[in-house]
């Protein structure tokens, strides 16, 4: 046993003892030498400890898209605990499961019609992957092995999400990654789309760029392309208009399955029940999490078109069709906590208010064009990123400092990306805090100088 191994085992464990938590994608000693610690949540606020309320203006990350603390959620997820702890999710299943996929069914687009459940956006990507690949072999097109992603994009962290993605970042310390994997390039380009709301004018033609994979590698090795219709964790670059038409003319031309990595958008965000619905392009698979229970419990899931889920459903009936599931597959508490938060967007109106909103949130984020050290300002649904200039020669430590200040300082919360501010609130926002958050992000932006 290593001597630090000794000296861990041998300390009793002291309540306030941050040291043995290992904190993701954070800088651990930095963290621990200063923390910021959430204690409680309601509504539009965090709280620290000390009872300080924190405007939350990212939803957590990304995912409380009803606010936090809802009653209707919170007494779903308690009553569920109480009547169901869990079921196993292999040859049985339970009510709320099969409730909530006929839900998600009539709520999304076309015939996206059947749900497979995860835990985590990383896993609704890997099982997404997964299926692709399976489908074309079940189709007699084995060859078809080649999966496509795009050069800033974010899959999460399992092996086909870092593969997939493009933050290098993510990729550099995790060896050779999944093999056959290839990049279109990103959307974003500041010559051409600076300051941009909504879906930007200029890059369509972007699209294009399977075409030239298809002619190096050729479509019958491609099984799958996966892209997010609004990159989110690299600086929020939504597609440019048409390019989501142009790439499921490819894949259809082609016979490539096309998966939207909807785990950001899906649920309200781009003021749509998923972006799919927002752009009128349907993929064959689609990927959620986060706001399919507002961030309450653990849940994500791949939602397939008919097609996909028929092709499975050959062979003696008695054969397990796909290999691929997880203990917690549709857990009863996940299951339940969906079921309430797919009913509070529904009569609260969530997805339409956030589209309502979407006008007077870009007014209020573009107003902040002009400022010192603000280089580019994107906006759409209720998102916004915003490009501060970079210290020279130390990336990322201007956003870090930004968002530290935020929360310190200013009662924010905001979400960095290296030195891009990414802002995604709650769907519940009040106009009033819109101009909360963007007076408050004045003052923060103005301090870093
Ligand atoms: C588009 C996208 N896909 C996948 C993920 C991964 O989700 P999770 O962190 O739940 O694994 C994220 C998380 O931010 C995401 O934004």
């Amino acid at each position: 046993m290593s001597q630090a191994h000794e000296t861990m085992q041998d300390r009793e464990p002291t309540p306030n003892n941050m040291e043995p938590f290992w904190l993701p994608f954070t800088p651990n000693r930095a963290f621990k030498r200063d923390p910021r610690v959430i204690a409680r949540a309601k509504d539009m606020h965090y709280f620290t400890p000390d009872g300080r309320p924190v405007l939350d203006a990212t939803a957590g990350l990304w995912c409380c898209n009803a606010g936090h603390g809802r009653d209707k959620i919170v007494s779903a997820i308690r009553k569920q605990a109480a009547e169901l702890d869990y079921a196993p999710a292999f040859h049985f299943a339970h009510p709320k499961v099969f409730e909530l996929a006929s839900r998600l069914s009539m709520m999304m687009p076309d015939d996206l019609n059947y749900c497979f459940f995860t835990n985590s956006g990383s896993e609704a990507v890997d099982t997404a992957l997964k299926i692709a690949l399976a489908y074309q072999q079940a189709c007699g097109q084995g060859t078809r092995t080649r999966l496509i992603g795009r050069e800033r994009g974010y899959h999460g962290v399992g092996f086909g999400g870092i593969s997939l993605g493009g933050m290098p970042a993510n990729r550099k310390a995790f060896g050779s990654l999944l093999p056959g994997v290839d990049h279109l390039r990103h959307t974003y380009s500041f010559e051409h789309q600076a300051f941009s709301r909504g879906e930007p004018e200029w890059g369509a033609h972007l699209a294009d760029d399977l075409l030239s994979l298809i002619a190096l590698h050729d479509a019958s090795t491609i099984a799958a392309v996966i892209v997010e219709p609004m990159a989110g964790s690299t600086g929020v670059l939504a597609a440019p208009r048409g390019y989501l038409q142009r790439l499921r003319q490819i894949c259809d031309d082609h016979g490539i399955v096309l998966i939207f990595d909807e785990v950001i958008t899906a649920f309200g965000r781009l003021g749509h029940g998923s972006a799919a619905e927002r752009y009128g392009v349907t993929p064959d698979i689609m990927t959620i999490a986060k706001g399919v229970t507002s961030g309450t419990v653990p849940m994500g899931g791949a939602i397939v078109r008919d097609h996909i889920y028929q092709a499975f459903m050959q062979g003696p009936e008695n054969t397990i069709e796909l290999f691929h599931g997880y203990t917690y597959t549709g857990h009863p508490l996940a299951a339940a906590a969906a079921l309430a938060s797919l009913e509070v967007f529904q009569e609260e109106g969530l997805f339409a208010r956030a589209g309502a909103l979407e006008q007077t949130w870009a007014d209020a984020m573009h107003g902040l064009k002009g400022l010192p050290l603000v280089r580019d300002i994107r906006t759409i649904g209720l998102v916004a990123g915003i490009d501060l200039e970079p210290v020279e020669g130390q990336t990322g430590a201007r956003g870090l400092a930004a968002m530290d200040t935020a929360f310190r300082d200013h009662d924010m919360m905001i979400r960095i990306t290296a030195d891009t501010i990414a802002l995604s609130p709650p769907l519940i926002v009040s106009q009033q805090q819109i101009g909360e958050i963007a007076a408050k992000l004045e003052k923060i932006i103005k301090g870093l100088g």
